[in-house]
């Protein structure tokens, strides 16, 4: 037999062999083509911060669940409400885990121990399980109503300043301002002064917007040590900064407790702080009490997750009752018939069961988020093992990325998405409430869903719903002339305004 026949038939053979295996052989999501080591050509192209642009054209091509390839890593976007539902709700188990913590982290002397990064496992439950038992538990949370009060004070007065000395007020630094007064309180369980806060919110802000500049050193960590040693020592910096700003804080907190108990004094369970339940915690893993650099971690991250998400959603929802006059003035309607209007009223302000009370104040707060949700994709998640969905195989270890702006605005589940529209959430039944928690059904996700859910939610949204229905009850909120509200998105930490709003206030006695 002539040997090209055999080279020729065994070829063929081997082809059908192979076309038969795959067949069975399940695959990853699709996705641009993409070479090895390089990734996806389309990151050369383009810079990151198009991504979720450059997603959108995707997804109308390769389907709501596809792959990207960036350097030697695989990322699986998930677009679509039920893929999400599959697997964050059905598959939970297995969607939970998070990518290990950024390679700089494990270059540092002092690594840091935060909640949102910790490994889906024992030490994770035990650090989420105590914040949510004892500090966002909604009986808790009716606990800080106090602390809402004061600060309620804070930034109306400032508010008042503000609209003396300057006839349109730049908003979003007194948002900031006020929920650091808040979590700073719920933190570290006292009311600090200016000067504290201010201290505070620069040296956590300082770390939020760093986060991109030191991604190239996330990268590359060693390499990155020697090639950028300035931005290296930028990143030791601001940590150090974190560390001298907050250590003082924690270390009080804990000499006036102990202080208490030498007094036998009952601990006041009104002001229990976050620093209080980080104390005697035993990490299980390690088997270790939380050392400084922990604690100033998972301050940190508490102040973080607080506050820059809260106040970038507080200005969505007060932009959008500045630009759509109607809406506010139906809101301020709904608050009046509920507690009655400011002028001549006995109250000084609304307490939250009243808001509590009024569905169109929860139905524009949740307008707003699903309009412009504050993270428009969740935290990264890691899956634990192979795992099939919609047909295709998300192999174990794979980051998976949900598209969570996409989602709010899907014209398949929300009709004419682009509108800000609050009557969408309105009770059609008296006692019905939107579950945003996705459990049963996801139609948006603006906290996750799940068991990465974040466990700030029932917080987020007494706060927002407090402060919008105080905002408005005791301020006309009028637009500045010649100057429309401009809703256009700018990626920061969280998505932001990219003009933020500014608006006349005039208080309405
Ligand atoms: C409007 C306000 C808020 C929004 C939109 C928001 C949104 C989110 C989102 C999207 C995640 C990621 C979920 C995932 O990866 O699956 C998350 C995680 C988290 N959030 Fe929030 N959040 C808000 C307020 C808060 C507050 C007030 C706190 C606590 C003080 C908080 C604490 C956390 C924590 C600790 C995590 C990490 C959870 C984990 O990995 O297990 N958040 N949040
Ligand atoms: C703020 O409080 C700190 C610590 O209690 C104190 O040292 C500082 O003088 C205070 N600053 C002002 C302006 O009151
Ligand atoms: C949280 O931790 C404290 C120790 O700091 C412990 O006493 C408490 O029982 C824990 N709470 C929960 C709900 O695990």
């Amino acid at each position: 037999m002539e040997v090209w026949f055999v080279i020729v038939v065994s070829l063929c053979i081997s082809a059908l062999v192979s076309s038969f295996f795959n067949l069975f052989k399940k695959n990853l999501p699709p996705g641009p083509s993409s070479l090895p080591l390089i990734g996806n050509l389309i990151w050369l192209r383009h810079p990151i911060s198009e991504l979720e642009f450059i997603l959108r054209r995707l997804k109308t091509r390769y389907g709501p669940l596809m792959t990207m390839t960036i350097g030697s890593r695989k990322l699986i976007f998930v677009g679509s409400h039920s893929l999400a539902h599959r697997a964050l709700i059905q598959h939970g188990s297995i969607f939970s885990d998070r990518p290990s913590p950024s390679a700089t982290s494990k270059v540092l002397k002092r690594p840091r121990i935060v909640i949102n990064t910790t490994p889906y496992g024992p030490t994770w439950r035990l650090l989420r399980r105590n914040l949510t038992h004892e500090i966002l538990h909604p009986a808790r949370v009716k606990s800080y109503s106090r602390s809402r009060q004061w600060v309620l004070s804070v930034l109306t007065s400032r508010l008042v300043d503000a609209s003396k000395s300057e006839s349109c007020v730049t908003l979003i630094g007194h948002f900031q301002y006020a929920m650091f007064c808040l979590l700073a309180l719920m933190c570290f369980g006292e009311k600090l002064n200016e000067t504290q806060i201010k201290e505070i919110e620069s040296s956590q802000r300082g770390f939020l917007l760093s986060l991109r500049r030191f991604e190239v050193l996330h990268l590359w960590p060693r390499l990155g040590k020697i090639l950028f040693r300035n931005r290296w020592k930028e990143l030791l910096q601001v940590r150090l900064e974190e560390e001298r700003v907050l250590i003082p804080l924690i270390r009080s907190r804990i000499q006036a407790k102990q202080q208490r108990i030498c007094n036998h004094q009952e601990d006041d369970e009104a002001v229990r702080a976050y620093v209080d339940t980080l104390v005697d915690l035993q990490l299980p893993q390690e088997n270790r009490k939380l050392a400084d650099s922990d604690m100033v971690g998972l301050c940190s991250e508490f102040l973080n997750a607080g506050t820059d998400t809260t106040s970038t959603a507080l200005q969505w929802i007060m932009a959008n009752l500045v630009k759509y006059p109607h809406i506010q003035a139906k809101l301020y309607e709904e608050i009046v018939s509920a507690v009655g209007s400011p002028k001549g009223s006995q109250r000084e302000m609304i307490e939250e069961e009243d808001a509590q009370k009024i569905p169109y104040l929860k139905a524009v707060v949740l307008e707003a988020l699903r309009r412009h949700p504050p993270a428009h994709f969740l935290l990264p998640h890691r899956v634990t093992e192979d795992i099939e969905l919609d047909g295709y195989v998300i192999p174990r270890e794979a980051t998976v990325n949900f598209m969570v702006a996409d989602m709010g605005l899907d014209p398949k589940v929300w009709e004419d998405p682009m509108e800000f529209n609050p009557e969408r959430f309105l009770p059609t039944s008296p006692g019905e409430a939107f579950d945003i928690t996705g459990s049963r059904e996801i139609k948006m996700m603006p906290f996750g869903a799940g068991r990465r859910i974040c466990p700030g939610l029932t917080l987020a949204l007494v706060h927002l719903e407090y402060f919008v229905a105080n905002l408005i009850w005791n301020f006309e909120w009028i637009p500045v002339e010649g100057d429309e509200v401009d809703l256009t998105e700018k990626q920061e930490f969280t998505t932001v305004m990219k003009n933020p709003l500014r608006a006349r206030i005039t208080p309405r006695i």
